[in-house]
């Protein structure tokens, strides 16, 4: 009964770039501007996060399900997501920023809780910018589904 929008999350640790497919987000501040995330625990990307500290947020255009698709696959399967797609360096955070969707936000990692299969993640917003104007892609666009 919860309804979510799909994100794609890149992350670095060090020089090595990764990032998963994600829909539990939400905005949790103004003031500072803060972002809260529900990345599984054991998940590749949420290891990197822990060892890097920073994530980029991306929200895709409707038309961009086939970026989502190629960042659900498990590191295992996927070898390296960002193979092939274009990017550049954020300022702020070092975590990779891809371009020709809508919008990202560079975060910097201030609380972390652990507990279940998802650890929830806040990440205060650094810099953020609209690319081009459009709705996001919505996970009821999608035959998809990830609990809620
Ligand atoms: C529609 C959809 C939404 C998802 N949302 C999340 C999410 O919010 N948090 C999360 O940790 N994983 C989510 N996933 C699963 C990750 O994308 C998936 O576990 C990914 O393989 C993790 O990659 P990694 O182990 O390479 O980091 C979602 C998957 C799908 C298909």
């Amino acid at each position: 009964m919860l309804p979510h929008g799909v994100q794609i999350v890149t992350v670095r640790d060090g020089d090595e770039f990764h990032g998963y497919t994600s829909s539990w987000m939400t905005q949790a501040s103004f003031d500072p501007p803060l972002l809260a995330l529900g990345v599984r625990a054991d998940s590749r990307s949420r290891e990197m996060m822990r060892k890097g500290g920073v994530f980029c947020v991306h929200f895709l255009a409707p038309d961009q399900e086939e970026i989502a698709q190629r960042f659900f696959k498990p590191a295992t399967r996927a070898g390296n997501k960002l193979a092939g797609l274009e990017y550049e360096i954020g300022e702020k955070t070092g975590c990779p920023v891809l371009t020709g969707l809508l919008a990202y936000a560079e975060c910097r990692i201030v609380h972390e809780w652990g507990g279940g299969d998802h650890d929830v993640v806040v990440g205060e917003v650094l810099a953020a910018k609209v690319l081009r104007e459009g709705r996001p892609l919505l996970l009821a666009d999608t035959p998809w589904q990830y609990g809620g």
